[in-house]
């Protein structure tokens, strides 16, 4: 069969986390698999573009291997990188079509010059709402779905997730002790701009009393009444997970600053330290509060985020033989698929604080295979 050559480039972008590693070494290996060429006449090269969009942006296209963002890859170099977290090629928050200094340009003509035939891209909704301008801009790209938040719309599954999941039940776990030894009551807040996933079920992994949400504003008088409630029934400490964007009814955002990224997002962050205050005043039991942050970005991605990883790589470049480009590979109705980018840009997969969440308890739902609510009580 005749072989055609093609040269591909593969980035990470936004936040980073665990299971990026693991996709790139798929991803690679993948395209770097002998029976390629002999079975569907394609022989692909494979460059890592290092720190997502900045390293197209930044690169001398005319010597491209000389610089520190693009480097070749091939099976020997990514042979160890699905153990570790983080990205081995490094990542950004760097927007191309930022309206404040839109460098597009110079992205579409570095991928031309580098002679780059199709691009995969690792990330959330920004890296792949870049990921989608190019595509309706005439490039080739394929999508793979990353972020801890899990808030990406047409999969049921990001990478990082499940391995952010384990770093919160663990921490709670570990806070337990010593919450319980001084029945002292924890705010804990977990990462989770727009979607609950990571402090619901953070919460319901690690068992925590109290879980709140930013698809439900809270009434702080219900959460100190609860944990009142709690205390009389014999609780001798109490443990509180916060998502950072969730908030009291009629409060703004908890905002680290003014300053925005160039996709025009706020640091968020503090909700767990102003909770504990009024929780601590209300109901004068003493209330810590811990902000887990970016450990739960970090450390060896779990099995789950491996496994993933590896499927979303393989099926990304199969994406590319078939040269089904403008797509996100997907785990839906577990099946990895794949859907149009332009079905998940601009959207958000968010908790459904109905049918997934307990208003009443602020904790997980307590009923899953029975239609009504608690709420409604049909025998009296
Ligand atoms: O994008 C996912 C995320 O983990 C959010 O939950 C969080 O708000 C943000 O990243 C923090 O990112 P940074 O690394 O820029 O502090």
């Amino acid at each position: 069969m005749a072989k055609r050559k093609s040269r591909i480039g593969i980035l990470t972008g936004g936040g980073d986390c665990a299971g990026l590693n693991p996709a790139i070494k798929w991803v690679v290996k993948t395209a770097l698999d002998e029976r390629l060429p002999r079975e569907q006449g394609i022989q692909y090269e494979v460059m890592g573009i290092r720190d997502g969009w900045k390293g197209l942006i930044s690169v001398d296209p005319t010597a491209p291997y000389r610089s520190e963002h693009i480097t070749p890859l091939n099976s020997e170099v990514v042979r160890t990188w699905d153990r570790f977290g983080g990205t081995q090629l490094g990542t950004s928050r760097t927007n191309p079509y930022n309206p404040k200094d839109d460098r597009s340009k110079t992205l579409l003509s570095n991928i031309e010059k580098l002679g780059l035939e199709a691009i995969v891209a690792i990330g959330g909704d920004d890296t792949l709402g870049v990921a989608c301008r190019l595509s309706q801009a005439g490039v080739n790209v394929v999508g793979i779905p990353k972020t801890i938040d899990k808030d990406l719309p047409e999969t049921d599954y990001t990478l990082g997730f499940e391995t952010a999941l384990t770093i919160i039940t663990e921490d709670v776990d570990k806070l337990r002790t010593t919450a319980a030894s001084h029945q002292r009551i924890f705010v804990v807040e977990t990462m989770g701009r727009h979607a609950g996933w990571l402090a619901l079920e953070g919460g319901e992994s690690s068992g925590a009393f109290i879980i709140l949400i930013p698809e439900h504003d809270f009434s702080l008088e219900k959460v100190n009444q609860l944990v009142l409630e709690g205390r009389r029934a014999g609780a001798r400490y109490d443990i509180i997970l916060v998502a950072e964007g969730a908030k009291p009814v009629g409060y703004p955002d908890f905002v680290k600053g003014a300053k925005e990224d160039s996709f025009g997002h706020k640091a968020l962050g503090g909700i767990a330290d102003f909770l504990a205050g009024e929780i601590q005043q209300a109901t004068k039991i003493e209330t810590r509060s811990i902000v887990l942050s970016h450990l739960q970005r970090g450390g060896a991605p779990c099995a789950y985020d491996r496994r993933m990883g590896r499927y979303f790589g393989i099926a990304a470049v199969d994406l590319l033989v078939r040269g089904d480009f403008g797509k996100m590979v997907s785990y839906k109705g577990g099946q990895i698929t794949a859907v149009p980018l332009e079905a998940v840009i601009g959207r958000l997969s968010l908790v459904n604080a109905e049918t997934q969440y307990d208003i009443d308890t602020y904790n997980g739902r307590r009923t899953i295979l029975r239609p009504e609510s608690l709420r409604v009580k049909p025998h009296g």
